[in-house]
């Protein structure tokens, strides 16, 4: 009998490779408020009464929470829907894996750091800056504190699920160079790590499988900046003799990127290296990995 997982919040980036990790070995049921794909059926979290009986009717062996608000600048300007969405909604996912007696999964961010120091490892103390950050550290806590068994993960600068669903740097990059552009303003002044989507899948797997319940930095191998990934990236495409990247500092973008985001969220995943089931490629392999698998033909 295969194990069952109700998967909330499952049509983003992340969904998508949850999906395709966890979909044969075991018994998966993937909503969202967004029903984009045919796997996918609907359910709003923030309708508790919904949520919960939805998963009580199923049963599962485990809840994973992934769904959350990720635009950072949507965030700082509505930040009482950002927060009933990212902080309050994971509350009662805490209360229903209780009361199922299962296994809780949330996904948190390398973006809750300050950025004061250059990196950090599982047990450095958050200090978040913007409403974003600070919903998902509420929501980090609320279940650390409360869950009876918990995997908290975090992730760094995710990328993967391609052109359909990527909303973020890489697929940002990818966009411009469609639309023609002959030259990119990358920001030189943000460091952090990527986050491939089907390794980080991977990995909450080994996790699992070998019930290591508790808190992860969870972001490929390697440490770099926004400059350095957008050079990496050219440089997979074969671009490098027609793309001129300009560096900027992040005052370029205050207007379009106002939230306020850390100098360095780099993260370290000393207790997944030391549990010995760290799935996490480093990052330049994984981005290599991610154009050819995701990108064949999207330029042409
Ligand atoms: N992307 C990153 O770089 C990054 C980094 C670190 C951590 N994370 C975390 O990773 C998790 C997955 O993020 P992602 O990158 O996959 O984001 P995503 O692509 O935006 O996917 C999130 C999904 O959650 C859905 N959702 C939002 N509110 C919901 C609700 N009330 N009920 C049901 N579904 C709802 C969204 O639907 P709508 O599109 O309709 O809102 C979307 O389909 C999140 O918890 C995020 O905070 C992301």
């Amino acid at each position: 009998m295969k194990k069952k997982i109700y998967i909330a919040g499952c049509g983003g980036m992340l969904g998508e490779a949850f999906y395709t990790q966890f979909k044969d070995e075991y018994e998966i049921k993937c909503t969202d408020k967004d029903v984009n794909v045919d796997w996918l059926s609907f359910l709003d979290f923030r309708d508790f009464e919904a949520y919960k009986k939805e998963v009580l009717e199923f049963q599962p062996d485990y809840l994973f929470h992934l769904g959350a608000y990720t635009d950072l600048e949507w965030c700082e300007q509505n930040a009482d829907e950002t927060y009933l969405t990212n902080t309050l909604c994971v509350e009662n996912a805490v209360y229903i894996a209780n009361e199922l007696d299962i296994p809780l999964l949330y996904i948190s961010t390398a973006g809750i750091f300050d950025g004061q120091k250059e990196l950090y490892d599982d047990w450095d103390t958050p200090n978040p800056l913007g409403v974003y950050a600070r919903s998902k550290y509420m929501g980090e806590r609320f279940v650390v504190e409360n869950a009876k068994r918990y995997l908290v993960c975090r992730a760094g600068w995710m990328m993967g699920s391609g052109p359909s669903k990527d909303k973020k740097f890489i697929q940002k990059i990818m966009k411009q160079l469609r639309d023609g552009k002959k030259e990119l303003f990358i920001v030189n002044d943000k460091d952090g790590t990527p986050t491939y989507t089907q390794d980080f899948a991977k990995t909450v797997k080994e996790l699992i499988q070998h019930e290591y319940w508790g808190l992860y930095n969870c972001v490929c191998g390697g440490q770099t900046g926004r400059l350095e990934v957008a050079q990496d990236l050219i440089k997979v495409l074969g671009k490098e003799n027609e793309i001129k990247i300009t560096p900027v500092d992040s005052g370029y973008f205050k207007d379009i990127y106002f939230a306020e985001r850390p100098a360095s969220e780099r993260l370290l995943t000393r207790k997944l290296n030391i549990r010995g089931v760290n799935q996490m490629k480093d990052w330049r392999v994984a981005l290599k990995e991610y154009i050819e698998n995701y990108y064949q033909g999207y330029l042409n």
